[in-house]
């Protein structure tokens, strides 16, 4: 998949911006808070995920403008599509977003369209962060691959509230216990599911880190991924999820349902996983130095494209912000040969860090405008 042809106004700082990517390599140059990170952001979330560095939507709009708008070409393997998205601070209904010429209800329309992968600095937060940065990457990850797991989860989600909701209710006397149950139900079955295809994305994403952290780090370390279910153990997944997992998950539930009302939080289920990231059989996140972190995480990213390459026989489209300059040269070789044939969208306030045989576009931007070398 690629994108050929961009064009981003009003969002964040940057203005007037129209090009046409090269299908490899786009190296983008500029000093520090020129607008190189929001160039990426602005065709990230063409993606329909949300903002990569956790931006909300109502600061997309440029701080001194009304409008922003952003467009892209991609072409995969099938066709030629168009992705737009506009945001307004007057409108009634703030954002739309168009695929081919048509309105779309949501972003999640855009989540089967393109696909990218973005490595930022904060990356290494999946490691040494907490739990949840964890979860939400196989989350997303997982997503990317099955959509359908975007339901899930945000089912759960939902059900989750309600329910810490309630047992606030109960502890306050306001509700009798007894309504727990019905939602416990609808949780175990959501909880079931997620805690299965997390399991097994952990498996899959495991597998290839193994491969490629052994690479990244000559031959001598070990980079293991390992999903620490609440509810599960690992025999358990050797079955298929059914009535049995989700009368387990229920159970789980059940016996904490006391203990839950008494805090007014739910202390068991999948917003309680954990993925244990493992350097040689110890603790990444306690025991890691900021190399191996930093190449972890970034196996992790490239694993994770590859996985997704495999699947859908489709390249996502790779952006690289502030990484490459970062990394040696064996390092950068390294992740050369896996992002091959991938179009990439590189950062850098410094070119010459950057290996040579990386060639392709270099665009300079300066307080938030483009022009193209
Ligand atoms: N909503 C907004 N409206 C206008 N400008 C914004 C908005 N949000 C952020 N900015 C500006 O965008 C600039 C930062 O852009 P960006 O993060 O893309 O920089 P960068 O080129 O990636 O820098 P670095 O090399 O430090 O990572 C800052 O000057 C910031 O003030
Ligand atoms: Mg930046």
């Amino acid at each position: 998949m690629i994108i050929t042809f961009a064009e981003i106004d009003g969002f964040k700082n940057l203005s007037g911006i129209s090009f046409q990517p090269d299908v490899k390599y786009n190296i983008i140059v500029g000093p520090n808070a020129q607008g190189k990170t929001n160039l990426l952001e602005a065709l990230w979330i063409l993606s329909g995920c949300r903002s990569f560095r956790g931006s909300k939507e109502r600061d997309y709009i440029a701080l001194n403008g009304n409008r922003m708008s952003a467009k892209i070409k991609i072409y995969d393997s099938l066709r030629e599509q168009k992705i737009e998205m506009t945001m307004s601070r007057s409108a009634a209904s703030p954002k739309t977003i168009m695929l081919n010429g048509v309105k779309q209800k949501g972003s999640r329309a855009l989540f089967d369209v393109f696909k990218c992968i973005a490595f930022i600095p904060d990356d290494t937060e999946i490691i040494k962060g907490s739990p949840e940065r964890r979860r939400s990457f196989i989350d997303m990850a997982a997503s990317q691959l099955n959509p359908v797991f975007v339901v899930h989860i945000n089912k759960n989600n939902a059900i989750m509230n309600q329910r810490n909701a309630l047992l606030k209710e109960i502890m306050q006397g306001n509700a009798p216990a007894s309504v727990l149950e019905v939602w416990d139900r609808q949780a175990a079955h959501e909880g079931a599911l997620i805690s299965y295809m997390r399991n097994e994305y952990v498996g899959k994403i495991n597998e290839i880190c193994g491969r490629l952290y052994k690479t990244i780090s000559g031959g001598s370390e070990e980079l293991e991924l390992e999903y620490k279910s609440n509810v599960f153990r690992p025999e358990d997944f050797e079955k298929p999820c059914g009535e049995e997992a989700f009368e387990q998950y229920y159970q789980k539930l059940r016996d904490n349902a006391d203990y839950d009302i008494r805090t007014g939080v739910t202390h068991a289920g999948v917003n309680r996983d954990e993925i244990l990231i493992k350097i040689n059989g110890v603790s990444a996140r306690d025991y890691g130095s900021q190399g191996q972190i930093k190449s972890a995480a970034l196996v992790m990213k490239l694993a994770q494209a590859e996985i997704y390459k495999k699947r859908s026989k489709e390249a996502p489209v790779i952006f690289l912000d502030d990484v490459m300059g970062e990394l040696d040269e064996s390092r950068q070789r390294f992740v050369f040969d896996i992002i091959r044939g991938m179009q990439t969208f590189i950062t850098t306030p410094n070119e010459s860090a950057l290996l040579p045989e990386i060639e392709g576009k270099i665009m300079r931007i300066s307080q938030g405008k483009l022009t193209e070398e």
